[in-house]
């Protein structure tokens, strides 16, 4: 990744290449080739985008002894559940502190973390806020107990989880190398930025021609845009790679409808649509709004992205649980899709 620097530490966990699969009717619809990565499929309980951006977060952790990985979301975090994932696999202990109250049972990503052994810490809106001072005591705790923590951010948000997607695009560019078709835009699910940092850093470091572009779901367009340009920058400084904040960081804005970990019918229609067209699964707090704001922003203007374009699934599946009440009404029927 950085040619002549040290090596960065990495622990491989991904399962590579993710498959990359045309999406045959919505491309007739839209008239647009429209095609998917399904990193959903990286493996460790199909954990998404979090798997690679943990190859990096826990050689981080590896390369300072850490035993003990400490991290935070809300209850339903993708993030969470692949930490629990990726510490009961390299038998390390995981603590996560989730937003919200213990619920009457568990369910989705919150069963997962406790099936797989993390250690959990609910928190209220109160303490939510001072977050970071959670994280800390955590981390004191489990040194009193003589372990050594690592604190991961949410959503995995560091300079070291961005090289997860460096080493997307690079694989992305290697398979378009291979005879994929070569790409005229990536779409990505915006959180923090993180992914697609990665992914513009590597379309400087291996001559991606797409355009990146992401969808926020949570935070406005500005702090999204702040986040990438600033994690470009540590790279360069931090790593020595030769990457540069581009001038323009591309957004489909609009779509963060009732923000982080929040859904609407819009979402679950989208969830719905895609699965019977395609047999694709979306999650609906992430995906589902990423990929619905592409496909409105398609239909409003084909060739707003170019003839072709790769949408990356970043996972979540597990969170369709959580909301099947929900779903159910949309299933229920109202003319939306034909049963
Ligand atoms: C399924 C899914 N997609 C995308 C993202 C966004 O990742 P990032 O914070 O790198 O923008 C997340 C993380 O929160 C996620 O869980």
């Amino acid at each position: 990744m950085s040619a002549g620097a040290p090596p960065i530490p990495r622990v491989e966990l991904t399962h590579a290449p993710t498959p990359l699969l045309k999406l045959e009717r919505l491309s007739q619809e839209l008239g647009v080739e429209l095609w998917v990565k399904r990193d959903d499929l990286t493996g460790l309980l199909e954990s998404g985008n979090k798997v690679r951006k943990l190859e990096f977060l826990v050689g981080e952790a590896f390369a300072q002894s850490a035993d003990t990985l400490i991290t935070c979301g809300t209850l339903q975090s993708n993030c969470c559940r692949t930490v629990a994932a990726v510490a009961a696999r390299l038998g390390l202990r995981a603590i996560v502190a989730l937003k919200g109250a213990p619920p009457a049972e568990y369910d989705g990503n919150l069963l997962l973390d406790r099936l797989l052994g993390a250690e959990v810490r609910f928190c209220s809106d109160a303490e939510w806020d001072t977050i970071d001072e959670i994280l800390e005591e955590l981390a004191v705790r489990v040194r009193r107990r003589g372990g050594t923590p690592y604190v991961i951010p949410e959503s995995g948000a560091t300079v070291a989880g961005a090289l997860g997607y460096v080493a997307c695009g690079e694989e992305l560019a290697q398979q378009i190398r291979h005879g994929a078709p070569d790409f005229d835009a990536i779409v990505i699910t915006a959180f923090s930025g993180g992914s697609q940092a990665g992914l513009l850093m590597a379309k400087q470091l291996y001559g991606l021609r797409a355009e990146v572009v992401s969808v926020p779901i949570a935070w406005e367009a500005a702090r999204v845009r702040d986040y990438v340009t600033g994690v470009i920058d540590q790279a360069r400084r931090r790593y020595g790679l030769p990457v540069e904040a581009p001038r323009e960081v591309r957004l489909l804005d609009g779509y963060q409808g009732a923000g982080r970990a929040g859904v609407e019918r819009r979402e679950l229609e989208t969830v719905v649509r895609v699965a019977r067209t395609e047999g694709l699964v979306l999650d609906p707090v992430y995906t589902a709004k990423a990929f619905g704001g592409l496909l409105d922003r398609l239909r409003r203007e084909p060739g707003a992205l170019g003839p072709r374009v790769c949408f990356i699934h970043t996972g979540g599946v597990f969170s369709i649980f959580p909301f099947r009440a929900a779903l159910g009404r949309v299933l229920g029927g109202d003319g939306l899709v034909e049963s």
